[in-house]
């Protein structure tokens, strides 16, 4: 680790164990980005600079004396003074310009990390962190650019603050996190795509003139699109190749945007979305964007994905629950919907306790009058027709038969039918004089206003209170519309969205400061708001509604792209699956659901002897290896969406002394009878078994040759296979 400036060549050089990131002064004004690859252990790079990606014929444009083309590689490029492209920063005066100028002012290095007031962000004492000053004079702006880097870890964390030192308020349109301008080198985009049932799935296109966005305006990450951009070299696997990933520590609005410029210039920018987004600055106040997580790996996606994992495992998921085992929990949202009491509960619960399910959590519809979708949201109190003892003694029963108790709260709602909206109509977001859109039968409550958000986390405190709860499902059904809030005046109105999520942030952090030791797993009608910020609250999401292990593939290959396989709610589900009817083998989903948090989605009073007997089983399978899933290298083997034929991750403890190889087959294909299937992540010279077999391989045979897998038969089925590590003397012979 180390930032280091060269005071004679003006290049700020930022080193990670494996990468650089330089960028360097421009005739004492431009901050240009010089490059981010591989790292340079040459400190004499003066030669880089500048960056000559201007056009061969062109006239330079001229400011202060000093000659510069906007098509030069900024690494803030500001909005109105002639960089044409997609800019980073866009500033209205009051007189109503839009002219940003932005020119380098000076820098600070220092040890750790500054947390950024009121949003989630990565954290650790291990920190190195360097500040670049650039001033817009005629507003009198400083904008300050923060780069942070830990000792262990390959990743860049950029976030940027904007001062304002003028006289008079401005506007701020656009303000991301982060930008950067690389030569183009044939490079391939990946980003993550889908809808409710289909989160994240991965999709890779050649980067193409023009810009290509993903984005949200829905006020949560959403199902459609990920703020994620991975750009990898032309033939890039798993284990070789260029890979930058970018990913924004954000759950609202955000835009990702990759931009090929007429000089084959690649531009990629992420932060807040500037749509429907308007903060005025006042006189001394300031304004910092979220975080943008950079990684560079020159071996490959796998590494850069471990990158990510391992910085969202040490520096960003604080959870108590991070390293422990998490309860094997039964869910009864799919066994029940909302046609349940306080005996068919218990019965759920007497019967999973009976296969080592270890935690029942009540799903929807235990408040209220709430019997379906289209009433109670708000009104956070019992349904005494379905649970005449309340929480409390719903809570002493589950723990009687030797469960753990969880519930679950949608608290960013409510109901037009409920006490809560008959007494305050105007905690709705809404415009005064319009009808307000309604998304599943519900208003998304303004947490932008600090009553709302005092109410919310009363309520809570006194369910979590009241009653032995030991995890909580926060759910979020909707999405934002009619954007309009009582408690801001119009000329704040574009700070909405921003402000709703800051809201979003200082609830859950008094929930997880009251409650330490809460399992909270965040939701949002399925993976819908799955992202960094969340885990900064919640050690576990809930990935997708969709849990047929087939769909599942594919929504949790994307998201395990970025995120630690301990971070995804994964559950095993009845056949037929109840987003698309599929039927697959229980083995399968139980594999599949182990890649994740795992439990259970089912009503298990209703399954036969023979597949609780197969449960008891997975349970004890789970305890036994879920550590390696927790801490362990994830490594993906081969993808059903690339071959259309299996899917194979495997998983490599810490220490490199067992590991754990799921393959799923999802179709039968006439082939070979047998795949080698290129094992990583271990040690060459050592020698592993195979459990519950004699069979012994060598790391370095494994890793070459392949471990052979024979054809499963039939669609949709599936083997996991736990390999230890044999004592050293054992291969000595
Ligand atoms: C959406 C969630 O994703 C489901 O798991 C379930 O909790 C329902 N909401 C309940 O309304």
């Amino acid at each position: 680790m180390g930032i280091v400036y060269q005071e004679k060549s003006e290049i700020f050089q930022i080193h990670t164990t494996n990468t650089t990131y330089m960028m360097g002064v421009y005739a004492g004004v431009h901050l240009q980005h010089l490059y981010y690859g591989r790292k340079l252990t040459d400190p004499n790079c003066a030669y880089l600079f500048p960056r000559k990606e201007t056009p061969a014929v062109l006239h330079s444009m001229k400011r202060g004396g000093v000659d510069f083309f906007g098509t030069m590689p900024f690494e803030y490029p500001a909005f109105g003074t002639g960089d044409f492209r997609g800019t980073a920063l866009t500033v209205r005066s009051q007189g109503g310009h839009r002219i940003c100028s932005l020119a380098y002012e000076g820098y600070k290095i220092t040890d750790g990390k500054p947390r950024i007031p009121g949003l989630p962000a990565t954290f650790g004492d291990n920190a190195q962190t360097l500040e670049v000053f650039l001033r817009e004079e005629a507003l009198n702006l400083k904008v300050i650019l923060r780069y942070s880097v830990f000792d262990d870890s390959d990743a860049i964390l950029r976030s940027t603050t904007v001062v304002n030192e003028g006289q008079e308020k401005v506007y701020l349109e656009n303000v991301l996190s982060a930008c950067i301008d690389m030569p183009n080198e044939s490079y391939e985009l990946t980003t993550l795509h889908g809808t409710w049932a289909r989160e994240r799935n991965m999709v890779k296109r050649p980067v193409m003139p023009g810009k290509f966005t993903v984005d949200s305006v829905a006020g949560r990450t959403s199902h459609e699109n990920h703020p994620f951009m991975m750009v990898t070299s032309p033939g890039a696997t798993q284990k070789q190749g260029d890979a930058y990933g970018i990913n924004l520590v954000y759950s609202g609005n955000f835009l990702a945007q990759a931009e090929l410029g007429h000089l084959d210039n690649l531009r990629l920018t992420i932060g807040v979305n500037p749509e429907g987004f308007e903060w005025p600055l006042s006189p001394g106040e300031r304004f910092d964007t979220p975080e943008a997580v950079l990684v560079y790996s020159a071996e490959g996606i796998g590494s850069m994905t471990r990158t990510f994992h391992n910085l969202y495992r040490n520096h960003l998921i604080r959870s108590p629950y991070l390293h422990r085992e998490r309860p094997i929990l039964i869910n009864n949202w799919e066994a029940t919907y909302f046609d349940f009491n306080e005996e068919k509960l218990v019965a759920i619960a007497r019967e999973a306790k009976s296969v080592g399910i270890e935690m029942l959590v009540m799903d929807d519809g235990w408040f209220g009058h709430r019997n379906n979708d289209e009433s109670s949201l708000g009104d956070w109190f019992v349904n005494p027709e379905k649970l005449p003892g309340g929480l409390k003694q719903l809570a002493e029963r589950i723990n009687g038969e030797g469960l753990k108790f969880g519930i679950w709260l949608e608290p960013e709602m409510v109901s037009p039918d409920s006490e809560l909206y008959r007494k305050h109509p105007d905690w709705a977001i809404q415009v005064p004089g319009r009808e307000i859109t309604m998304g599943r039968h519900q208003y998304v409550l303004d947490l932008t206003r600090q009553e709302v958000c005092d109410y919310l986390f009363d309520s809570i405190a006194s369910i979590l209170h009241s009653a032995n709860i030991e995890y909580v499902k926060w759910d979020m059904n909707r999405s934002l519309t009619d954007i309009g809030s009582a408690g801001l005046d119009s000329v704040c109105m574009g700070q909405f969205y921003h402000r709703y999520v800051l809201g979003l942030y200082s609830l859950q952090e008094r929930l997880v400061q009251e409650f330490p030791d809460l399992l909270l797993e965040n939701c949002a009608g399925g993976g819908g708001r799955f992202d960094p910020g969340m885990l900064y609250y919640s050690p576990q999401i809930w990935t997708s509604d969709n849990m047929d292990p087939i769909q599942r593939l594919l929504i949790q290959e994307g998201t395990a792209l970025v995120y630690p396989l301990s971070t995804m709610g994964a559950h095993v589900c009845v056949a037929n699956n109840h987003c698309n009817g599929r039927v697959t083998p229980l083995h399968t989903r139980a594999h599949v659901a182990m890649a994740g948090t795992f439990g259970y989605e089912l009503d298990i009073t209703k399954m036969s002897q023979e597949e609780r007997t197969q449960c008891a089983q997975f349970n004890a399978k789970h305890h036994q290896y879920s550590h390696i899933n927790r801490e362990g290298d994830y490594y993906r083997i081969a993808s059903a969406r690339e071959n259309g034929v299996y899917d194979c991750w495997q998983v490599v403890g810490r220490g490199q002394t067992e590991f754990l190889l799921t393959y799923v087959q999802v179709r039968f294909e006439s082939r070979s009878k047998r795949l080698q299937l290129r094992l990583e992540g271990l040690q060459a010279d050592a020698l592993y078994r195979l459990s519950g077999t004699e069979q012994v391989y060598s790391g370095d045979a494994l890793m070459k040759a392949g471990y052979p897998m024979d054809m499963l038969w039939g669609d949709n089925n599936s083997v996991l296979l736990h390999f230890e590590k044999l004592p050293e003397e054992a291969g000595k012979e």
